[in-house]
């Protein structure tokens, strides 16, 4: 390249900033607009071979001019799940605010990292206010904290700190410095504890699975059983997790009688609250918490319940030792410089295990900014309200079954199709039953005219899960997915 070329910027800023106002307009009208219209679909199902066609995915030599490129923009948005629908209720996370889009939208303009005050100081500040609001709500006065990578990360930090405070050797000497350690979570606690046995390299078979009751709940007393059977197989028991909100059900652990247990046998108490610990909002519905004031760690992800934005998951602390620096510190010179010209207590980036790290406290501190924590309370409330209705409508309509009385915000429910009801006592009657939810749910992806999610669940065959957190539905939202499901599923 000839040097001269080197005295003139290689980006033109004018065609650029006139591209962004361009997108944006197409992002607002395909994504905002009509995503969040009830007679545009939720999903323009392809199969993948056909949809590669269309999206035409290949990098090629030469650049495209703007036009194309602004039409392919709008490819990305039509053929991608609108999950700000009013009538998707596949996912824990769905609806759009606003104020936390606004928030990604300066976040990925400012495309900096989280790690030192030098190169993020609103960002240290604010992560400091919003963790300590989280962990006000908690209950614990001091305390210590950072966002991570969603609700799995979070999980995996607390089995590590846990690991280090029993054994802070085990930071240089690894494994070499730590017993065959014992870990204890319910059947229907999430995946992510077993991913983090299996990463950490703590071993799944090292995970006891504690036994719940009808609700789905963890019983304290088989914990009290599992710990003790872990003693006697000269395991070391160093960490339980108790779930506030199980994926599936909704469920919440008995966190307080569960913290008797962790005292007696000194072990530390982890809450998976990543789905249920926006409960802690509401004046009415925070009890289903009780005792999570007692945890050592928390995990918390307004990303699902409060629509933040994915993603956003608070990893909590009520040690304020600063275990989590020790835990994970590198002490990297060229980044985390002892001689800087500020106070460096503010370079938090080594309490992670991560170098750069995005930046998620922004959406969730505008969102909050704007609703206030009444705003956040009455999205909460509404959501069980939503929950409470569909629940009285599942008891009116013939074909539709409750798999247990909701708690939380999850829906569980079979649709029994004429053909199956008064089948029950049939050998085939479950397995029949349970082919039922996926033929529906093909058949409204294809259609596109909702989104909802199955799975089996316990000894349980294949139900529906509804969640409905988005402030936008309206009881014609939820009368129509109803009355849908019929439609899509009578003939079976
Ligand atoms: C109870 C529970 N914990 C943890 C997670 C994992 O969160 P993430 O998807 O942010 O990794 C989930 C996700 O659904 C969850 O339901």
């Amino acid at each position: 390249m000839a040097e001269d070329a080197l005295s003139h910027p290689a980006l033109d800023k004018e065609p650029g900033e006139q591209f962004l106002q361009e997108a944006f307009q197409i992002l607002i009208e395909e994504g905002v607009r009509k995503g969040m219209n009830v007679s545009e679909k939720v999903c323009d199902w392809k199969e993948p071979e056909e949809l590669k066609q269309i999206l035409d995915l290949d990098l090629r030599e030469s650049g495209e001019p703007n036009e194309r490129l602004l039409e392919r923009c709008r490819d990305v948005i039509k053929y991608s799940v609108k999950t700000c629908h009013p009538r998707f209720f596949n996912q824990l996370f769905s609806g759009l605010d606003p104020h936390a889009l606004t928030g990604c939208f300066i976040t990925e303009m400012l495309n900096t990292s989280q790690y030192t005050y030098e190169i993020g100081p609103v960002f240290v500040l604010m992560e400091e206010v919003v963790l300590k609001k989280l962990r006000e709500l908690i209950g614990w006065e001091r305390g210590d904290g950072i966002f991570c990578p969603g609700g799995s990360i979070s999980n995996m930090y607390a089995m590590n700190v846990a690991r280090y405070h029993c054994f802070p050797d085990c930071k240089q000497k690894g494994n070499w410095a730590v017993p065959k350690l014992a870990m204890f979570t319910s059947q229907e606690s999430h995946y992510s504890i077993q991913k983090g046995a299996a990463f950490l390299g703590i071993g799944t078979d090292n995970v006891y699975l504690v036994a719940v009751d009808e609700k789905g709940k963890m019983i304290p007393a088989d914990l009290e059983k599992q710990i003790n059977q872990a003693k006697s197989e000269k395991a070391f028991p160093f960490f339980v997790n108790a779930t506030c909100g199980t994926t599936v059900l909704g469920a919440f652990d008995p966190v307080a009688e569960i913290a008797e247990v962790c005292a007696r046998h000194r072990i530390w108490l982890h809450v998976d609250a990543a789905w249920g610990g926006s409960a802690l909002l509401s004046q009415r519905h925070q009890h289903l918490l009780d005792g999570i004031n007692r945890a050592d760690s928390v995990t918390w992800n307004p990303h699902k319940m409060l629509m933040t934005g994915l993603q956003c998951s608070a990893f909590l602390l009520h040690d304020s030792s600063g275990i989590l620096q020790r835990c994970h510190c590198a002490k990297a010179t060229y980044l985390f410089q002892t001689d800087k010209f500020y106070d460096t207590a503010y370079d938090k980036g080594d309490q992670t295990i991560q170098c750069g790290r995005k930046v998620d406290c922004l959406k969730l501190w505008l969102m909050w900014k704007a609703n206030g924590t009444k705003g956040l309370e009455q999205r909460v409330d509404r959501a069980f309200a939503y929950t409470r209705y569909m629940a009285n409508e599942i008891k009116k309509r013939e074909g539709f079954q409750l798999v247990i009385e909701p708690e939380f915000i999850n829906l569980c429910f079979w649709y029994v199709p004429p053909s199956l009801r008064g089948q029950e006592s049939c050998t085939d009657y479950s397995l029949r039953l349970g082919k039922v939810a996926p033929v529906i749910k093909e058949r409204m992806m294809k259609k596109g005219s909702m989104m909802v999610g199955y799975q089996p669940q316990g000894n349980n065959v294949n139900c529906f899960r509804q969640i409905v957190t988005n402030p936008a539905v309206t009881k014609e939202d939820l009368d129509f997915f109803l009355d849908e499901i019929e439609r899509l599923g009578k003939d079976l």
